[in-house]
């Protein structure tokens, strides 16, 4: 586990740019957090950085948003939705540890889909309005990443 304090959210681009970076094929990260934590700002620094050139726009209304523009098929899922419907028989797995990069935000409610190899990341309000503390935790093939992170 590592502990990053942003104080902005060009402290949360860096640290979204760093780990796409390190991205391969199949990543999954689960980005944790209430709303307004940051999630999808991280997720539209770590597009841009995968150099992906469309605009990235939150998924809440359709759960998956896909970007093939970049280094490798960015997948954005917002599951918050998906706690009343289940996340079941949608075909989401094709988009989870295959040839892409996952981000996924309110993972909770799609937890029995992701692969117990992810990268996690914490996101909760600092006592700035502006901060935030982001805590890091790669678990099998993605502490690797966590371990590179700076
Ligand atoms: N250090 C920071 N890192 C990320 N976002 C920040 C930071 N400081 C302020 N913010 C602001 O907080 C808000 C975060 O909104 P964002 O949509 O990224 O949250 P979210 O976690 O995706 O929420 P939701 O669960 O509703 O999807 C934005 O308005 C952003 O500008
Ligand atoms: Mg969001």
């Amino acid at each position: 586990m590592k502990t990053f304090v942003a104080n902005s959210t060009a402290d949360t681009a860096k640290l979204a740019a760093q780990v796409a970076a390190l991205a391969q094929p199949g990543l999954v990260i689960a980005l944790v957090g209430d709303l307004g934590a940051g999630k999808t700002t991280f997720t539209k620094a770590f597009a841009a950085a995968l150099g992906v050139s469309d605009r990235v726009k939150s998924p809440t209304f359709n759960i998956l948003n896909t970007y093939e523009t970049g280094r490798l098929p960015l997948y954005h899922f917002d599951a918050y939705r998906l706690e009343e419907t289940g996340a079941e028989e949608q075909g989401f797995e094709d988009y989870l540890g295959t040839d892409g990069v996952a981000l996924v935000e309110w993972p909770q409610f799609m937890a029995a889909l992701l692969p117990a190899s992810q990268l996690t990341i914490d996101f909760s309000r600092g006592q700035a309005d502006n901060e935030r503390v982001l805590t890091v935790t790669g678990f099998g093939e993605a502490a690797a990443i966590e371990e590179q992170l700076r």
